[in-house]
């Protein structure tokens, strides 16, 4: 069985949830704390082992690209400053070597991972997406490459949602379950409200075999007008059987505006810099929103 060593970075989406802050920057570079999401992404896969990584890009997307490169001059005056920790922090994100390719037009998550099937060859691979942030003690992408090197087929990351969000998500009708690893009736992408067959949601991380692109090279069009990588696994699990995997750990939805603001929240109070101050100004803010008494009581139960 081939080692998975290379991963997908679909980058090109339009980000319309976070319009207009994404007309001209990608969604990919709103950052967390202090660092643009794509970059815990990039993180994850290089840390599950992957040697190799393409990202999709798109119309002004250059800020990826210019966030992975050196920054000479930047660098140069930090150096000279004796800002030796930032210095540190801005080289780390340059010392990846990423590879990129252009999806000339939005035409869905599934054309953009067909539009790096030259780089993947007939090699099984990863596929990350920004709008989730895993937090685990093995990678998320690891433990779906463990799972692939146990059963030699497609593995699809899955957590359970809150019911009334299904809809938003591609959903898992699970068959059979042995520990977290589930075979598939099917894969729903965005079901109706109310219509979901269950509540196990795919959370974008995907280890698949390079089969896959026999089916996105049909460029089928799915829910919303897009060509959906939901619709390609499932036409491969009907042939060849693909699992669903629900991995550990903590996930944050940051593809949204209020995950976003919460995942933000969530890391600067982990922060030992930030913590104390944002404590003090968000009582500030309750206090300001509910009155005082409310957050005498959020004060007590912390
Ligand atoms: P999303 O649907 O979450 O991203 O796609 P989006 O389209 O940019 O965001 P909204 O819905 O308009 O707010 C998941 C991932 O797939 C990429 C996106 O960049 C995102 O990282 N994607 C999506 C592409 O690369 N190409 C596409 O045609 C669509």
């Amino acid at each position: 069985m081939r080692k998975v060593t290379k991963a997908i970075i679909p980058a090109a989406g339009l980000g319309t949830r976070f319009l207009p802050a994404t007309k001209a920057m990608p969604k990919e570079m709103l950052p967390i704390v202090d660092k643009p999401t794509i970059q815990y992404i990039v993180e994850e896969a290089i840390d599950s082992g992957v040697e190799e990584i393409i990202v999709v890009t798109g119309k002004g997307k250059r800020a990826i690209e210019d966030h992975f490169d050196v920054a000479f001059e930047l660098e140069h005056v930090l150096e000279e400053k004796g800002k030796l920790d930032i210095l540190e922090k801005v080289r780390k994100s340059s010392h990846v070597n990423l590879h990129y390719i252009r999806q000339k037009r939005a035409f869905g998550l599934g054309h953009a991972v067909w539009c790096a099937r030259n780089f993947i060859g007939n090699e099984p691979f990863a596929v990350l997406l920004g709008d989730d942030i895993v937090e685990a003690q093995v990678p998320c992408t690891k433990q779906l490459i463990q799972q692939y090197e146990r059963t030699g087929r497609s593995v699809i990351g899955v957590q359970s949602v809150d019911p009334d969000q299904t809809h938003r998500y591609g959903i898992v009708d699970p068959r059979t379950k042995m520990d977290h690893l589930y075979e598939v009736n099917r894969f729903v992408e965005k079901p109706v409200k109310g219509q979901a067959p269950s509540n196990l949601a795919i959370m974008g991380r995907y280890v698949l075999t390079p089969d896959i692109f026999n089916y996105l090279e049909k460029h089928e069009v799915g829910a919303g007008g897009e060509i959906q990588l939901t619709d390609a696994i499932q036409k491969l699990n009907e042939d060849k059987g693909v699992y669903a995997y629900d991995f550990q750990g903590t996930r944050y939805d940051v593809g949204e505006q209020l995950g976003f603001i919460m995942t933000n929240i969530d890391f600067a109070l982990r922060n030992a810099d930030l913590r104390q101050g944002l404590i003090t100004g968000l009582e500030e803010i309750m206090e300001r929103e509910l009155g005082k008494e409310l957050i005498a009581g959020w004060s007590g139960r912390r």
